[in-house]
């Protein structure tokens, strides 16, 4: 079917947002599952291939832009000065948008910036009803159980829409109506422009509504129709941080849900969050209280979790990583991370390597099958194949002004409780022994001792603390308790 293709999507994202109590973000600017509330939005609105794409913008406008032009630049931003409602923030971006590509003609969809749960199949099916029906304005409703605070839908005895009218103008018969405008309609481009011209601000807010449009269509004679949402959620507006919470965790279901039918074992969906980019192979596993951020993969067989939080990682087949954190990791096929570890931006684990419980790594490579399995920092390093670092090995990566690397070959044994001042190279087969310091590189196959010579000195406690090494327990007790010890 060659449907002509939608003139344009228009999408409200100018107010201010007051009821979120932020003195630092714009309300479209929340995220949720790894996307702002109006990324979500343009991200659904894309999916309709609009000729035009335009944001309106106004409140913190230069943030909101730059926000848009790093996500979506294919999006045109359009400035409305001032916010005086939402029937103004269409006609200026109509008005911007004819003045930059001429008059619109056909079907101009209008979205608001805080719906982050809208699909694109809602909003499709939203144009195929407005096209079947000819109309003039098709809305899309909800049927909400509490519908305080939106615009509510009026019917006539016929069941056809003849207004909707604001929260904040209703009477108590019309507050008692549970269906609701959502914001979301499809018009006629120059049937819209028309009834914005004619709104006025007659109202409880002084504001031009675009809910007034249905009104005025039907009072022309226009035909108007509605669609009724099958997921009311789908449509919630987020107007402040509860609703905003609310909104993160049907997201988090509806997310969820989709990697369970692809496959994924969830073991507790109330505690998973996932971030809308992140991609999860069938047979992947995710214990309780795990949260999977940014651009993480995780291969098939990986097992995350409990209690692990990946952000831009990379997990290979078969990998497990326990109650850990870890930011711009990759983590190979089969490796071992945790319980406990902190993997730090530029971290690489090769195939089956680990990083064990109490163990921190940064910008460092662990070669294939190298083991990093206690209490450690590594920094800055490279190690090669098939090599151990003991308990407490502790890379000495900064000197107080600059960082170094030190690099470890393959199969070293470095002892526990080693301290590697880099710069510094262990070659190839080299051990270190426990508790030195390496101030010097140390050569494949070679010993490295960094560490005071032990000494025993004989007879010493009997000297110095008046009691022989053989007393029993009671009597260096009691010579404790009366204080004649030094
Ligand atoms: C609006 C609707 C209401 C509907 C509800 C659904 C109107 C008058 N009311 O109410 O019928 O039930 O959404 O969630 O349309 N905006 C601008 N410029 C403005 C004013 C608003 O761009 O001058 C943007 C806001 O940034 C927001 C969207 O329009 O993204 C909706 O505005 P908001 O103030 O949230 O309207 P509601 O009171 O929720
Ligand atoms: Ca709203």
């Amino acid at each position: 079917m060659t449907e002509p293709r939608l003139a344009a999507v228009v999408v409200l994202a100018a107010g201010e947002g007051t009821r979120m109590r932020s003195a630092t973000t714009p309300k479209v600017l929340h995220t949720l599952c790894g996307r702002t509330l109006l990324g979500h939005v343009v991200g659904a609105a894309r999916g309709l291939s609009p000729r035009h794409l335009v944001v309106v913008v106004g409140h913190a406008r230069e943030a909101v832009t730059e926000a848009l032009a790093r996500t979506d630049p294919g999006a045109r931003p359009v400035v409305q000065e001032e916010q005086l409602g939402t029937g103004h923030a269409v006609r200026v971006a109509l008005a911007a948008l004819s003045e930059q590509v001429g008059p619109l003609d056909g079907t101009v969809v209008v979205v608001p910036g805080d719906a982050p749960l809208l699909t694109t199949a809602t909003l499709s099916a939203l144009v195929d009803r407005h096209a079947e029906a000819g109309a003039a304005t098709t809305l899309l409703t909800a049927v909400l159980d509490d519908p305080t605070g939106y615009g509510r839908v009026v019917r006539d005895a016929d069941g056809a829409v003849t207004s909707v009218v604001e929260h904040k103008d209703a009477d108590e018969p019309t507050r008692a109506l549970r269906e609701v405008a959502t914001s979301v309609y499809a018009f006629d481009a120059a049937r819209l422009g028309e009834a914005l011209a004619s709104l006025t601000t007659d109202n409880a807010q002084g504001e031009q509504y675009l809910t007034d449009v249905v009104g005025l269509h039907r009072s022309a004679g226009l035909p108007v129709a509605a669609a009724v949402a099958q997921d009311p959620g789908e449509t919630m507006g987020v107007n402040d941080r509860v609703q905003l919470s609310q909104a993160r965790r049907l997201l988090r279901d509806r997310l969820v849900e989709q990697h369970m039918r692809a496959g994924v074992t969830v073991v507790d969906p109330l505690t998973t969050w996932v971030d809308v980019q992140v991609e999860l192979a069938a047979d992947v596993v995710l214990e309780p209280g795990c949260s999977l951020q940014g651009a993480t993969r995780v291969a098939a067989g990986a097992v995350v979790g409990p209690d692990t939080t990946l952000v831009d990682c990379v997990v290979g087949e078969g990998a497990s990583v326990v109650r850990s954190h870890c930011l711009g990791a990759e983590i190979g096929t089969g490796a071992d991370v945790g319980p406990f570890a902190y993997l730090r931006p530029g971290t690489r684990l090769g195939a089956r390597s680990k990083a064990g419980a109490f163990v921190e790594v940064k910008a460092s490579t662990v070669g294939e099958g190298s083991k990093v399995p206690h209490l450690s920092y590594v920094g800055d390093t490279t190690i090669g194949a098939g090599s151990n670092l003991g308990a407490a090995t502790v890379t000495v990566n900064y000197d107080g002004r600059d960082k170094h690397r030190t690099t470890i070959g393959d199969g070293v044994r470095v002892g526990s409780d080693t301290m590697l001042v880099a710069p510094v190279h262990i070659g190839d087969g080299a051990y270190t022994a426990a508790g030195s310091v390496i101030t010097s590189d140390v050569p494949a196959g070679a010993l490295g001792v960094g560490r005071a010579q032990q000494r025993n000195i004989e007879g010493w406690v009997a000297r110095r603390r008046g009691t022989p090494p053989s007393a029993p327990a009671e009597q260096r007790d009691s010579v404790d308790q009366q204080g004649t010890a030094p």
